[in-house]
């Protein structure tokens, strides 16, 4: 189901194409409205701010990780993405939200191992912490209560 469709726009501001546009909305969501935008070639009356930090993914290097759930009794392993997209792509349901860092939904116990944050760009060591998967990369082998 798509949460944005033209017709949705034009039924309710007919005129829209004359307005600026201030757009307030989870990431996704506001690639399609751009993306609808741009195809229009109004992409300049389109305004947003963006409230999550900026997530770079783009200096880590294609390695694989073991990651072991404890409390799945599960091991799978995960690339240089996110921990969260690695396991969700692998069928593995684990809550989430935000996918950028801000609400803490995807949480969860590191019991092992070292993750580099893809915010902070911070490395962690290998001891006991709470992580967040949506804006963590595995370094090495984890454990993860999950
Ligand atoms: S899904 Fe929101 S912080 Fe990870």
């Amino acid at each position: 189901m798509d949460f944005f469709h033209e017709t949705i726009l034009q039924k309710y501001i007919p005129d829209f194409k004359d307005y600026l546009t201030f757009f307030c909305g989870p990431p996704a969501l506001k690639q399609l409205v751009l993306k609808f935008y741009t195809e229009e070639k109004i992409q300049d009356q389109f305004q947003s701010e963006d409230f999550g930090a900026t997530i770079q993914n783009g200096d880590m290097e294609s390695s694989t990780q073991k990651v072991k759930l404890l409390f799945r009794a599960r091991e799978e392993e995960v690339g240089s993405q996110n921990i969260l997209d690695s396991l969700l792509n692998k069928g593995i349901s684990l809550q989430h939200g935000c996918k950028s860092g801000i609400c803490n939904t995807c949480a969860c116990m590191k019991a092992k191992g070292r993750v580099k944050n893809l915010i902070t760009g911070k490395i962690s060591d290998d001891s006991r912490e709470k992580i967040k998967l949506c804006v963590s990369v595995a370094m090495t082998e984890l454990q993860l209560e999950v």
